[in-house]
């Protein structure tokens, strides 16, 4: 297959890139979060692509972006919760699982079948003029092979995706470096956290109060792609490292670093956890190709943006499932 066109996110890059998305095709396009790879949310054949670009199961649904609040009034209904956490985080890396309309103009593809919507407004100017531009809601998973590390620079797209879409729009590093922090208000009792992300859960709950967390006491599982292996590269992963081997490379935080690694990688030597959310992907990535034999990581603190940290590191260190059971994989 042809590779992929990386094109610098200027006005004439991004016409054409909503008119591709238009179109029905898929484009990777940057957000403050992550690389996305787009599709037309309205179009069975487009969101089909795009699960079979990312060789992603069907039962994990998916993201819808818009430009602004309005464009949700046809998606789903908002209470008094969603108004309030829009008001204050959107656009921004926050998304919310919503009651989708019966009417909402998205391929039940998309919502995998559930009765629920999952939406949210990047804050990213070349992402919101792409919304505008195409002028439908679009569904955008990080533009990774389904259960691998999400890119956060457009050569890290081309890299996963290059030869499996047509077009990606460039504009640099993402500032946040971590997927968006999903919240569950699709019942009226409690608020669950279904994905710890860049907005940290303190500021959530200073709204809100108090999360409950996924999986406390329920029936059904509330996030269907948040299985045990994500995020993975592809030489194993050790945690919380306080030594590390000579055939290791090193993810450190923090200005105190054990000495002996193959190669040392340092999220942030500054021990700030938003700094290392930022450097995050990149890094694991670069310690990925280090040709060291593992990859040990130091304990990251949990405050801010550290959450989601380590809910990625434990994922990318989980056992991996055999290519068999690859069919109930990760997003
Ligand atoms: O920051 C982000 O959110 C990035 C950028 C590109 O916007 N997107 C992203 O999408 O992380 P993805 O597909 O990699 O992760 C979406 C997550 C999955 O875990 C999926 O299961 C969950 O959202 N999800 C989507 N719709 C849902 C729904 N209706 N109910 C529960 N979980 C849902
Ligand atoms: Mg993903």
């Amino acid at each position: 297959m042809s590779r992929a066109r990386l094109l610098e996110a200027g006005d004439r890059a991004i016409a054409e890139a909503a008119e591709v998305l238009r179109a029905g095709e898929l484009v990777a396009f940057p957000t403050e979060t992550v690389y996305g790879l787009g599709a037309d949310a309205t179009s069975d054949a487009a969101v089909a692509a795009l699960y079979a670009a990312k060789r992603r199961p069907a039962h994990n649904p998916l993201i819808v972006h818009i430009a602004g609040r309005a464009a949700l009034e046809p998606l789903a209904r908002l209470d008094a919760r969603a108004e309030r956490l829009a008001e204050r985080f959107w656009p921004g890396p926050l998304t919310f699982v919503l009651p989708r309309r019966p009417t909402a103009p998205v391929s039940p593809l998309a919502t995998a079948g559930l009765s629920t919507v999952a939406v949210r407004v990047p804050a990213h100017p070349v992402a919101l003029a792409l919304l505008e531009a195409a002028g439908q809601p679009i569904v955008a998973p990080s533009a990774n092979r389904s259960g691998r590390v999400s890119p956060t620079s457009a050569e890290d797209v081309a890299l996963e995706l290059g030869d499996a879409i047509a077009l990606i729009l460039d504009a640099g590093p993402c500032r946040v470096g971590v997927e968006s922090t999903i919240v569950d208000l699709s019942e009226p009792d409690r608020p669950v956290l279904l994905r710890p992300g860049g907005v940290p859960r303190a500021a959530i709950e200073e709204v809100l109060g108090p999360l409950a967390e996924a999986g406390d006491g329920e029936a059904r599982p509330r996030a269907p792609g948040r299985l045990a292996s994500h995020y993975a590269p592809s030489l194993p992963v050790r945690l919380d490292a306080l030594e590390v081997e000579p055939d290791e490379a090193l993810l450190a935080f923090g200005p105190r670093v054990p000495s002996g690694a193959f190669a040392t990688f340092n999220l942030s030597p500054a021990g700030d956890t938003t700094e290392a959310a930022r450097r995050l992907y990149a890094l694991l990535r670069a310690a990925d190709r280090s040709g060291a034999r593992q990859i040990a990581v130091m304990p990251i603190p949990g405050d801010g943006l550290g959450e989601a940290i380590r809910d990625r590191l434990r994922r990318a260190a989980a056992p991996r499932p055999s290519p068999e059971m690859r069919s109930n994989g990760a997003d």
